[in-house]
C-alpha cells in the first residue's frame, strides 16, 4: 500500500510496540488514530506525532475488550479521518502460568484481549474498508503463536488463535480487496513482561533469543504495511526460530525442557519470555 493520505488506526498505541509503529507511520504523511487505555501516555504521544508536517494524530481511550469502546472509537476514527485504510491489531498483555495452577479469570481476560479484541476491532472497521474495497488488516501475534512456550500457554494459545483468524479471513475477505498479515514480533524490548496479568517479571536473562528494539519492530510493521507480506518477521532470527521449529519439533521441545529444567521452575525464567 501507498502509505501518503492514507488512515491508519493503532491498537495498543499508548507504548511499546504500538507507539513505536505510530511514529514509524509518521515518517509519512498520514492520519493517525491511536487506540489505549492510558490517556495521557495517548495524548503525549498525538501532540508530539502532531509536530511532524502533514501528519494528523487523533488520541481514542478504549479498551479493545469492550465492544462498547470498539464502535466508539471506530466511528470517532472515521468522523475524524473519512476513512480507515490500515488497521493494526497491535494491543495485547500476557501471562505467565503454569498449567498446574491457572487463572481462569485470567485467562479469559486475555483472550478477551489479544483474540476477541482484534476480532471485534476487525469487525467494526469492515463496513468502511468494503465500501472502499480497499483496506490492509495487520494482526500482531508473536512467534511464540508459531512455537508455543513452556508455562505461557494460554497467552500463546491467543496468539495461535489470532493466526488462525488471520489465515481464515485473508481468503475471506480477498473478494472486497482487503489484505491481511500476520505479523511476529520476537523478544521485543518493551514494558510488556511488566503489564503482565499476572503480575511483573524481571526482566533479566533473556537467554539465546534476539532482543529487537521496539523501534525496529515498528519500522518493520510499516515496511509490512507497504510491502503486504502474507507473513511478516521483524528479524532474521525470529524467521529461523519458526522455521527450525517447524522442520525439528522435537529438538526444540528438548532444548525448551532443558533450559526450563535448569530454571527456577517459577514459570519467570523461560529465555523466549524475558523480553516480554
Ligand atoms: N514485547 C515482546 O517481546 C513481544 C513479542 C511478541 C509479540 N508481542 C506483541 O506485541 C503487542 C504489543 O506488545 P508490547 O510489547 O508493545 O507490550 P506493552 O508495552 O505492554 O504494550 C501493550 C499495549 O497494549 C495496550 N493494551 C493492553 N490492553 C489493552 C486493552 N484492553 N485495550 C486497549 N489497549 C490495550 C496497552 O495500552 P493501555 O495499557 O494504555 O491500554 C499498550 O499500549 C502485543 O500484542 C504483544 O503480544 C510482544
Amino acid at each position: 500500500m501507498k502509505l501518503p493520505g492514507k488512515t491508519i488506526l493503532i491498537t495498543g498505541a499508548s507504548q511499546g510496540i504500538g507507539a513505536a509503529t505510530a511514529r514509524a507511520f509518521a515518517a509519512y504523511p498520514v492520519n493517525l488514530a491511536l487506540m489505549a487505555r492510558s490517556k495521557d501516555l495517548l495524548q503525549g504521544l498525538a501532540q508530539e506525532l502532531n509536530q511532524q508536517p502533514d501528519v494528523h494524530a487523533l488520541p481514542l481511550v478504549g479498551d479493545v475488550s469492550r465492544p462498547e469502546d470498539v464502535k466508539t472509537v471506530v466511528a470517532a476514527a472515521l468522523d475524524a479521518f473519512g476513512r480507515i485504510d490500515i488497521l493494526v491489531n497491535n494491543a495485547g498483555v500476557g501471562m505467565q502460568s503454569p498449567i498446574t495452577a491457572m487463572d481462569y479469570e485470567k485467562a479469559r481476560r486475555l483472550f478477551d484481549i489479544n483474540f476477541w479484541g482484534a476480532l471485534m476491532m476487525t469487525e467494526a472497521v469492515l463496513p468502511g474498508m468494503r465500501a472502499q474495497k480497499d483496506g490492509l488488516i495487520i494482526n500482531v501475534s508473536s512467534i511464540v503463536g508459531r512455537r508455543a512456550m513452556p508455562g505461557m500457554s494460554v497467552y500463546c494459545a491467543s496468539k495461535f488463535a489470532l493466526n488462525a483468524f488471520s489465515e481464515s479471513i485473508r481468503v475471506e475477505l480477498r473478494p472486497d480487496h482487503i489484505r491481511v498479515v500476520s505479523f511476529y514480533p520476537g523478544v521485543t524490548a518493551t514494558h510488556f513482561h511488566r503489564n503482565l496479568l499476572t503480575g511483573p517479571v524481571p526482566e533479566a536473562g533473556r537467554g539465546l533469543a534476539k532482543v529487537s528494539s521496539a523501534e525496529h519492530v515498528g519500522r518493520a510493521i510499516v515496511r509490512a504495511a507497504i510491502k503486504e507480506p502474507r507473513d511478516a518477521y521483524p528479524t532474521l532470527f525470529d524467521r529461523v526460530f519458526v522455521g527450525a521449529s517447524v522442520l525439528a519439533p522435537r529438538l526444540m521441545d528438548w532444548l525448551l525442557a532443558k533450559t526450563v529444567a535448569g530454571d527456577t521452575n517459577d514459570g519467570s525464567s523461560i529465555p523466549m519470555e524475558k523480553g516480554h
